[in-house]
């Protein structure tokens, strides 16, 4: 009886490490397919976190009362706009030179990546 008892208890801790082996395994799995997914939205949505307080989290707002919308541009657009701003060649409402502060350390790339980000908004 005493055996049985034993084994019972051994064979119920087998199966618990190997679900709680298994559940890790699963988490693994999950975080590293968040980890894709960011890296590849990467740049666009995490470049879009500073203009949220002006443009809104979906660019819906006309950012200082000033500015257009720009939720709905399409992203040659949105990119043509930020390398004006950048290069100091665009000023549209008055406050160019604040945009060209907000874009100033982006990369062509970061533009890019931030125009696609924007134009996909919803
Ligand atoms: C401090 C507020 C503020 C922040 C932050 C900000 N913007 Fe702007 N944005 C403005 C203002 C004001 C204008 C109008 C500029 C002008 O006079 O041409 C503007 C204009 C724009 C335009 C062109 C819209 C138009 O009316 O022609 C785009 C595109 C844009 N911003 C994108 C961005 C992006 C992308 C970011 C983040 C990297 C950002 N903005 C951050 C205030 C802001």
């Amino acid at each position: 009886m005493k055996k049985i008892a034993l084994s019972l208890i051994l064979a119920c801790g087998v199966a618990m490490a190997a679900e709680a082996n298994a559940t890790e395994t699963k988490t693994e799995a999950a975080t590293a397919t968040k980890t894709e997914a960011t890296k590849s939205a990467a740049n666009g949505e995490a470049l879009f976190k500073k203009c949220v307080s002006c443009h809104g989290a979906k660019a819906e707002k006309k950012a200082l009362g000033k500015s257009e919308v720009i939720a709905g541009w399409d992203a040659a657009k949105v990119e043509e706009a930020l390398k004006g701003y950048k290069a100091g060649t665009r000023n549209i409402h008055g406050m160019g030179g604040l945009m060209k502060g907000q874009v100033a350390s982006y990369s062509d790339d970061d533009i890019k990546a931030v125009a696609e980000y924007i134009s996909k908004l919803k």
